[in-house]
């Protein structure tokens, strides 16, 4: 029998033991990408969605939650702590709220999986339910990553959290206190550690302000607002504060698709040639769209369509079409608002005419992954040029890449920037341990089959 795709192979999955290894096969005619997709929630509200459900009072109902390991990971930890969270599905989940400060404690050790989300936010909130002892930990890259950056801003309202390293690794042990407010300048702009300050001053008594560098992803004021809380920002000084003891009321979310997913596809749109490919439903929201702007400037071909307001945050459709790129510098206050885009803009950067720069990122350095040496020494074996930076990274575009065998090291966001990577170059790439773009992205791959007519 004859196939009608001549490449029927060309994307696929192999699953060996545990792990899958993703091999793409770029057809030697080249490929485009073509047609409408969705992609899933965004990964930043439906946390915050399932855990404001969780201590609001009466019902919240979600539309269109990612149903991703990291979600799925803070669902686990609240049901654990008396929160009634309905099956996840994307059509409709149900949270019953147990109001503020009722959290049951848990009978075993919470468990955020891969999530740096879950388990900064969540640690505010324990840490302010007095007479309650929590344990918390997470895998083996979260039990890596520095708690510290929200231990500390804790303890100075009156926390008592222990752990490995002066308290900053995971496991953690809480025994939770009446909290105070404080004022805390941040030393670094991360959405995690305001929010989780935030969630802990919501069950002190008067106002808790943090004030940080650069502004970071403002989801959490936004939902705070909608669920009732007394919130106000200050945009002059990058300051919000949040008064403590105001009740939250359950409320109906609909999350937007997730602009840090739809980015794989804006960045495949732009560097493979005969693409037009629209992402419909992406959440636009101004703290998150540097990719956009640095898109943009990069000579991308991007344009939003049928911009609509959803739930409170901006939503537009995005349509990308094949241009020529080149190369441009990311550095200062763009990088929190696109902080989890530069391994994709890496792989832009590759295919970009001269040497894009990236400056003041040092925070890759401790996400899922080292995702300075990981994306470098991975795209480097694709015949990339890539040097690392103590805070970035300078990619010099233009060397034609070719097939290799490389590693997701487990982080999501690696797995399916380098199969993007892989679109555009020659011959059959393998990247191992790609099952990790489930953290974020259950549905990639099937997706990667459909745009570019390779399934
Ligand atoms: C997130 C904030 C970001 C981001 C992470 C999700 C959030 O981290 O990298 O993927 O939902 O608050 P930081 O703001 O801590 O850098």
């Amino acid at each position: 029998m004859t196939s009608a795709n001549p490449y029927s192979e060309a994307i696929a999955l192999h699953v060996t033991d545990a792990h899958h290894d993703l091999v793409i096969q770029r057809p030697s005619a080249g490929l485009a990408l073509q047609g409408r997709i969705r992609v899933p929630g965004d990964k930043s509200i439906s946390h915050r969605a399932l855990m404001l459900g969780a201590l609001a009072q009466g019902e919240t109902v979600i539309h269109g939650l990612l149903l991703g390991e990291d979600p799925r990971s803070t669902a686990s930890c609240f049901r654990a702590m008396g929160a009634e969270i309905s099956e996840l599905n994307t059509e409709e989940v149900r949270v019953k709220g147990i109001g503020l400060g009722n959290l049951v404690e848990p009978v075993d050790v919470l468990d955020a999986g891969n999530s740096g989300t879950t388990l900064r936010l969540m640690l505010g909130i324990l840490a302010s339910h007095p007479d309650r002892f929590f344990t918390v930990t997470g895998d083996g890259s979260l039990r890596s990553r520095p708690m510290s950056r929200v231990v500390k801003p804790l303890q100075q309202m009156g926390a008592q959290i222990w752990g490995r390293k002066q308290n900053s690794l995971a496991p953690l042990a809480i025994q939770g206190q009446v909290l105070k407010p404080i004022h805390y300048h941040s030393p670094i702009a991360s959405a995690q550690v305001k929010s989780c300050v935030l969630l802990a001053g919501l069950m002190t008594q008067g106002k808790t302000t943090v004030t940080e560098p650069a502004l970071s992803r403002d989801h959490s004021e936004r939902m705070l607002r909608a669920f009732g809380a007394d919130l106000t920002v200050d945009p002059e000084t990058n300051s919000v504060t949040v008064t403590g003891q105001s009740q939250l009321t359950g409320q109906t979310v609909v999350v937007p698709g997730d602009i840090s997913s739809a980015a794989f596809w804006l960045v495949a749109g732009a560097i493979v040639p005969g693409s037009d490919l629209t992402i419909e439903n992406v959440g636009v929201n101004p703290t998150r769209t540097g990719v956009l702007e640095i898109l943009e400037r990069m000579g991308a071909d991007i344009t939003l369509e049928n911009q609509r307001e959803v739930a409170g945050e901006p939503v537009a459709d995005l349509r990308v079409r094949h241009s020529a790129l080149k190369a441009c510098e990311i550095s200062g206050d763009v990088i929190p608002r696109l902080i989890d885009e530069i391994p994709i803009l890496a792989v832009a950067a590759a295919f970009a005419e001269g040497t894009t720069i990236v400056k003041d990122a040092e925070e890759l350095r401790v996400k899922e992954s080292d995702r300075i040496t990981v994306m470098a020494t991975q795209l480097n074996q694709m015949g990339a040029s890539v040097r690392e930076l103590p805070d970035g990274m300078e990619i010099t575009g233009g060397t034609p890449l070719k097939g290799a065998e490389v590693d997701s090291y487990t982080d999501h966001r690696i797995a399916m920037s380098l199969a993007i990577a892989a679109l555009n170059a020659a011959g059959t790439t393998t990247i191992h341990r790609a099952e990790a773009a489930a953290i974020s992205y259950p549905d990639f791959t099937p997706t990667l089959q459909r745009v570019t007519g390779l399934g």
